[in-house]
């Protein structure tokens, strides 16, 4: 292995082995370690999860955990560094107790995502991945988290915050960063990032009410769904934060009025034998 400059250039020089964990700690882990990986026939399955082990006790994969983890797994931590760069759930350099990641996917982007990055960026003075001072708040770009019904989406250690706005982002950081009380949109209570690598690790999770929780579809996916099964068009979904002048009521569909071109199962020659496609023209016709 060679040490490697901030870009990931090779320089060519040797790179000292990594410091090893403390024995207690390695102790600690390694009992930790040996349950997960019982949990699986072929040991080298437990990676993932070992990796969410070794994030959960420094807040990021460091090179005495990849060595962990390859000595636990009877790997080479040339197949560990792999996969722990690979998934983008693995940090690899200290952050901070809160991720908060926004999603700029297209759809969130188009409805705020973009806007609440830039504005957040601002406020927090930190670029994508960089994470405040107070050591608090890592804020990073996230894909599409599959919320798209409540977009924009903002995450923090991965419990959704949704239909979020500049400001409502900017306040969420704010509480986060003073120690105030922050309640998800739904699902589990917030936890810190240390935390949350344990849970996903594989260990239980302590956190009250968070096995109850949960966080279904949303309206829109419902609406695609009742569709789907031939129900009658369901009533216009209003975003949470878009009201009407004061006074006025939401437009209710007519049974003939779709959401949008693309809101119901359009007839197909299949489904509609009165109008049955032409044949399809033969080659050089
Ligand atoms: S595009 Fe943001 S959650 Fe899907």
């Amino acid at each position: 292995m060679t040490t490697s400059s901030p870009e990931g250039v090779g320089l060519g020089m040797p790179q000292l082995p990594p410091p090893p964990y403390p024995d207690d700690v390695r102790a600690r882990l390694e009992a930790d370690a040996r349950e997960v990986i019982s949990r699986y026939p072929d040991s080298r399955s437990a990676l993932l999860p070992l990796l969410h082990l070794v994030q959960s006790e420094e807040g990021h994969v460091t090179r005495t955990g990849m060595r962990f983890c390859a000595d636990m797994l009877d790997l080479t931590t040339a197949e560990v560094t792999a996969v722990a760069t690979f998934y983008s759930m693995y940090r690899r350099k200290p952050s901070g107790d809160y991720q908060v990641g926004v999603c700029t996917n297209t759809l969130c982007a188009v409805m705020g995502g973009d806007a609440i990055f830039e504005a957040l960026q601002e406020h927090l003075g930190v670029g994508n991945g960089e994470t405040t001072d107070d050591g608090k708040v890592t804020l990073e770009h996230i894909e599409c988290n599959a919320a798209c019904d409540f977009a924009p989406v903002v995450m923090v250690n991965w419990e959704f915050f949704d239909n979020q706005t500049p400001g409502s982002a900017k306040r969420l950081v704010d509480d986060l960063r003073s120690g105030a009380q922050v309640e998800p949109t739904r699902g589990a209570p917030l936890c810190t990032f240390k935390e949350t690598a344990r849970i996903l690790a594989g260990f239980p999770d302590e956190r009250a009410g968070a096995v109850e929780a949960s966080g279904g579809a949303g309206p829109a996916s419902l609406i695609g769904l009742r569709l789907a099964k031939g129900e009658a068009p369901p009533a216009r979904v209003v975003h949470p934060r878009a009201g009407g002048p004061e006074g006025t009521q939401p437009h209710e569909p007519s049974p003939s009025e779709h959401l949008s071109s693309h809101d119901a199962p359009q007839k197909t020659s299949a489904s509609d034998p009165a109008h049955p496609a032409g044949p399809t023209a033969e080659e050089g016709e």
